[in-house]
């Protein structure tokens, strides 16, 4: 199940922090199904326990994601565009786009349970627990300005194919945020030697234009982090 040996488990100063990578290996292990992903989490966010077990110095993506996206923004166009978030969790992002002067954010994520820690707090317009997937959801074309994932990827999370979802909700001119575990591209078969190849294919057939692409430190305890920021054309 978990990916790691004795010397890595040797190597965590803190208790916690190995109970944290164990949880993230359970329901990120090979042959897990998306339903089992989504009741997973439901779990792992009752009590608060994901957010407690994944503070800014264990887990940074949402921070990382969050910034991103308002870069380059003015307070008028940060107050009045429309963000969806895309993996929404417990609205850990939504905080943080909130932080930088967002004000309209619709959510989507699968586990009823992740939502409902969100719903409570009040982070989203609208909440859509759904799958993201090459499946038409609910949402007109063109409907967002940015579009934010964070830490939505991994195995039995969010596949490929989605990528053409989330083109098809945003705004020409709209930017997509997506960051996730660099490892990802190497040890999840849905990544490796094909989601890079496809958001390059995007590139080319003209449906959006790479604008960033950097790995970061911090993403999950010693895990490096990626993101890519793209423009919606
Ligand atoms: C590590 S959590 C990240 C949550 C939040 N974005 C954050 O940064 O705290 C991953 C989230 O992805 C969601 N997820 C998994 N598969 C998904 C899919 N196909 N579409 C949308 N969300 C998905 C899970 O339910 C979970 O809430």
């Amino acid at each position: 199940m978990a990916d790691l040996s004795q010397k890595e488990w040797d190597r965590f100063e803190k208790p916690e922090h190995s109970h944290v990578y164990k949880q993230i290996a359970t329901v990120m292990h090979k042959g897990i199904s998306q339903e089992e992903v989504a009741q997973f989490y439901s779990k792992w966010a009752d009590d608060l326990q994901y957010e407690k077990e994944l503070p800014e110095d264990v887990y940074n993506a949402p921070i990382v994601t969050a910034a991103a996206a308002a870069d380059g923004m003015t307070a008028e166009e940060k107050a009045s565009v429309r963000v969806f978030d895309v993996a929404a969790g417990t609205g850990l992002c939504s905080l943080w786009l909130r932080s930088h002067g967002f004000q309209h954010i619709d959510g989507l994520d699968p586990s009823e349970g992740m939502l409902a820690k969100a719903r409570a707090k009040n982070l989203y317009d609208r909440y859509i627990c759904d799958f993201i997937t090459d499946k038409r959801l609910d949402i007109n074309d063109d409907t967002y300005d940015v579009l934010t994932v964070s830490a939505g990827l991994g195995e039995g999370h969010i596949p490929c194919c989605a990528l053409y979802e989330m083109v098809r909700v945003v705004k020409p001119g709209g930017r997509i945020v997506i960051v996730t575990r660099a490892q990802h591209l190497e040890t999840v078969e849905e990544y490796r030697d094909r989601l890079e190849p496809l958001m390059d294919r995007l590139e080319v057939e003209g449906k959006w234009q790479k604008l960033e692409r950097k790995i970061f430190p911090g993403f999950f305890l010693d895990k490096e982090g990626i993101l890519w920021k793209y423009q919606v054309c």
